[in-house]
């Protein structure tokens, strides 16, 4: 479904060049829920952003469903960390929802039905007619969550998005996210610093070292695919995937090569 293929983006500079990404080569299949995780700074939300489409990478190619990403594709929908920015104050939370559905020239009744589920998958049936800044930080990320989800998105990235979130809220909307992906069944892309989160969520956990990036590890996290936060976290498994994650980062400080061990 997604194919990134020998990605470098260098920023350029008045006085230097910064080179975020070095060589980012992964591909995942359709339906797919892989999480990425890397220290701050590493170049995550780059990557993304030349994924979405919103940025040209300095060499190498991205490619969705066998087509080459040149700028934002229909059939993608993203979330950024700063949910507090991407709602707009002055739409209810309604219609912030349906704004980008109106973008893709969807008739009236096919967008109120779409609204009315992505709310009521993320338990804001309720809330439909308040505006943002009249809801909590958690709540306002499931409204970005629930616009991302109600355009009906093939893939679905995410960047750091519960970072400003408390603790509750947070473990609450990565049971979200896990739901809403078996039931829409789409490829998801969650990016985090969390390393428990990362093996919390995904399937598989790509690793990524420090910038100038490159892949450190590909993990494929075989654990059951019900999970609740307290019998997955204290499933010895979830310690020992954590710490491989853990020591993978480690090495990617020091500069070592990933474990090949097994
Ligand atoms: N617009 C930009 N211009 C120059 N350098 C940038 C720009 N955006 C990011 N960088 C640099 O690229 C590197 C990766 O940044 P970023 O992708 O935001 O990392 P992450 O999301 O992993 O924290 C950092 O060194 C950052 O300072
Ligand atoms: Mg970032």
């Amino acid at each position: 479904m997604l194919d990134v293929t020998g990605l470098q983006k260098i920023y350029r500079g008045k006085e230097r060049d910064v080179e975020a990404v070095r060589d980012l080569t992964f591909r995942l299949a359709e339906g797919e829920l892989a999480c990425l995780v890397g220290p701050s700074g590493c170049g995550k939300t780059t990557l993304l952003k030349c994924i979405a489409g919103l940025m040209e990478p300095t060499s190498g190619t991205v490619r969705l469903a066998g087509r080459d990403v040149t700028g934002p594709p229909p059939d993608m929908a993203v979330v950024f960390q700063e949910y507090g920015r991407s709602l707009f104050p002055w739409l209810t939370v309604r219609g912030n929802v349906e704004l980008p559905l109106k973008e893709k020239k969807l008739p009236k009744e096919r967008r109120a039905a779409l609204v009315a589920e992505s709310l009521e998958a993320v338990g804001l049936a309720d809330a439909a007619g308040a505006y943002p800044w009249q809801l909590s930080g958690g709540m306002q990320q499931r409204v970005a969550i629930a616009r991302a989800i109600a355009y009906e998105p093939r893939v679905l990235l995410m960047d750091e998005p519960f970072a400003a979130v408390d603790a509750q809220t947070r473990a609450d909307l990565e049971d979200l996210i896990r739901t809403l992906w078996h039931r829409f069944s789409m490829t998801v892309l969650f990016v985090t610093h969390d390393i428990d989160e990362a093996v919390y969520l995904g399937q598989r956990v790509l690793v990524l070292s420090s910038s100038p990036t490159v892949i450190q590890d590909d993990v494929a996290v075989d654990l059951p695919d019900e999970r609740d936060q307290l019998t997955t976290r204290a499933d010895p498994r979830f310690t020992e995937l954590r710490g491989r994650v853990y020591a993978e980062i480690q090495n990617a400080k020091r500069g070592t090569a990933a474990a090949t061990t097994d």
